[in-house]
């Protein structure tokens, strides 16, 4: 079928249309043609591997006493499933709970926010740490952040439940300040596994905390955005060992956009995003 005729392929392009134009202000114009009725027709894209039924296990906000102590047992499992990848995420949210590296820093936190999203998801984003709502709920990007993300993937034509949601810290530090390089230090181990073990095709960085700790390098947000990278980089804080490039896109933090909600900002998030959906197909 030519792409222009498929119906499901016009009602994302609308639909990513519409939301991209009321979320980001950008100007970006699908071709479609008129009076289909397969418009309404509108179902959102997965950006997951196929895979098999999941593990239903999503992480709970478990109070860090009430975790500990729990014998860390790495499962059996095949690596190449779902089921097993999601085990294998909650067998490291263990371990991480077990080794607790933030209590080397000062952290302001009442749970651990490990991550979320689809063990086998294409594409997995990666902030800087919990604030105040995802502390309280235990869960990444919850808050006003969270809430521009979710309509930046849905601009994307995809689910949040479809791709994979992490941060540099998993604890909230004192006042929401930004990490610093011994903080990100100690907990990229437990990131780097995470990004292992979901294996995306592609990995968003948000900000500047998880753009350098992904990239390796002391750059300004604004000289890496909107180019690709590759993760592993050559020089990486801690030793990253036997794992497959990954390409990175680094992009703004929502809430940079949120500070800065101007046309430039949001229409340089939208031609991140855009080059995203490129390599994923979506668009
Ligand atoms: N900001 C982040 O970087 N991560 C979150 O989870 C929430 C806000």
């Amino acid at each position: 079928m030519n792409a222009v005729d498929d119906p499901s392929r016009i009602a994302r392009l609308v639909r990513q249309h519409a939301e991209t134009s009321r979320l980001l202000g950008v100007d970006f114009v699908p071709s479609f043609r008129s009076g289909d009725s397969s418009l309404t027709e509108c179902k959102p894209v997965s950006a997951s591997r196929p895979a098999p039924v999941l593990s239903a296990d999503e992480p709970k906000a478990v109070p860090e006493r009430e975790a500990r102590g729990v014998p860390h047992a790495e499962p059996a499992i095949d690596p190449d499933d779902a089921a097993g990848a999601q085990a294998r995420l909650d067998a490291l949210r263990e371990r991480y709970i077990n080794d607790a590296p933030h209590e080397q820093f000062e952290t302001a936190h009442t749970s651990i926010v490990f991550g979320e999203g689809d063990p086998a998801a294409r594409l997995m984003f990666i902030g800087e740490a919990p604030g105040a709502d995802e502390d309280r709920i235990g869960r990444p990007f919850v808050g006003k952040s969270g809430q521009l993300l979710d309509k930046m993937i849905v601009a994307m034509g995809l689910t949040r439940e479809s791709v994979y949601i992490a941060n540099v810290l998993k604890t909230r530090p004192p006042g929401n300040r930004t990490p610093t390089i011994e903080e990100a230090r100690l907990c990229a181990p437990y990131l780097y596994e995470q990004i292992r073990i979901v294996a995306p095709e592609i990995i968003v960085t948000l900000g500047k905390s998880a753009g350098q700790l992904l990239l390796g390098t002391s750059d300004s947000m604004g000289a890496m955005r909107g180019k690709w990278a590759s993760f592993p980089p050559p020089s990486p804080l801690v030793p990253v060992e036997g794992m497959a490039p990954i390409a990175v896109m680094p992009t703004y933090h929502p809430a940079f956009l949120l500070r800065s909600y101007t046309a430039e900002n949001r229409g340089k998030v939208w031609a991140d995003l855009k080059l995203v959906m490129d390599r994923l197909g979506l668009t």
